[in-house]
């Protein structure tokens, strides 16, 4: 069956070739992957979380390796979202891969004004980030509370014809009922999980690992939480899950897509292997040959519990 193995997957609308994505804010504006893979082999790329204006982000040091991730607190230093309209996108759309833009803002109404900016500029989707960790105000007020959720949802969805991804935070109470308040919303798509607020020190110097103290951790030690929370989602929701959170590996990316993720998004790996990527897809291919599974749909949700 090689290569003949079907791996598209629609997403609240968006067609996608292939289920695999890079994470925002792990490769830039796509173009730090590019001397390293072919970017034409994801199915979709996410940019750096982008504000109206540009922001410079929090001081150094702002990223530290702890064992089995990274700990960062970058605090969304984007480029905004006029320049990135202008200088980035353009060449990313030269690719033919749908181009996803996060978004977060400091209130509903920016959030509403950078989803009504990215309205036919020629990206394929919009992610709204409703938890990041590293910021005072940035998202994560609207990721902790069901109801602000849903109303900054509700609001961006009149704002666009877009499809909107919601990305959920792990940081919350029950994050099913982050996922049926989203979608309650008309979110066409969830994406999690965000990072988890973590510290580190430096015990010679007594002094935090990061100029913000606390960080978000990613990277393999949270996997098994994500992929929990990707399953209690989709019990609980209907719209497509993109399962994030720690994958380095085919297997890893396979486990979020059995537990219900219809597509997953690398991040932390690729600071270990730029070309993690291309490597999980063709991964996922090699496993849907061995099993004999042709189309991927069929492999989302297939998990046996009895
Ligand atoms: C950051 O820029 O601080 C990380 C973004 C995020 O966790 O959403």
């Amino acid at each position: 069956m090689g290569g003949t193995v079907d791996l598209s997957v629609d997403i609240g609308g968006m067609r996608l070739r292939n289920p695999v994505m890079t994470a925002s804010g792990t490769c830039g504006y796509g173009e730090e992957l590019a001397p390293y893979m072919d970017l034409r082999r994801l199915g979709a790329i996410v940019v750096k979380g982008l504000s109206l204006k540009p922001r410079p982000g929090n001081p150094p040091p702002r990223m530290t390796e702890v064992p089995s991730g990274l700990i960062n607190s970058i605090g969304l230093q984007n480029i905004g979202v006029e320049a990135f309209v202008r200088d980035k996108l353009p060449s990313l759309m030269d690719l033919g891969v749908p181009v996803i833009a996060n978004i977060f803002g400091e209130d509903v109404e920016e959030y509403c004004l950078l989803a009504r900016r990215l309205d036919g500029s020629g990206v394929a989707a919009i992610e709204l980030n409703i938890s990041c960790p590293n910021v005072k105000k940035g998202g994560m007020e609207f990721g902790r509370i069901p109801e602000e959720a849903h109303d900054l949802v509700r609001e961006v969805r009149r704002a666009t014809g877009l499809p909107i991804i919601t990305k959920l935070s792990p940081n919350v109470r029950d994050i099913k009922e982050m996922a049926m308040a989203v979608e309650e919303a008309g979110t066409d798509a969830i994406s999690l999980i965000n990072t988890i607020p973590a510290m580190a020190i430096d015990v010679e110097r007594r002094r935090p690992r990061l100029s913000s103290i606390i960080g978000g951790l990613s990277g393999p030690a949270i996997r098994p939480i994500a992929v929990r929370m990707v399953w209690e989602a989709y019990q609980a929701v209907k719209v497509p899950i993109i399962g994030v959170g720690g994958i380095m590996g085919a297997s890893d990316a396979l486990e979020f897509v059995i537990a219900g993720a219809c597509a997953v998004q690398i991040g932390t790996a690729t600071f270990i292997d730029p070309a993690v990527c291309e490597k999980v897809l063709k991964g996922i291919e090699e496993y849907m040959d061995r099993h004999g599974i042709r189309r991927f749909v069929d492999l989302i949700g297939s998990l046996e519990v009895s």
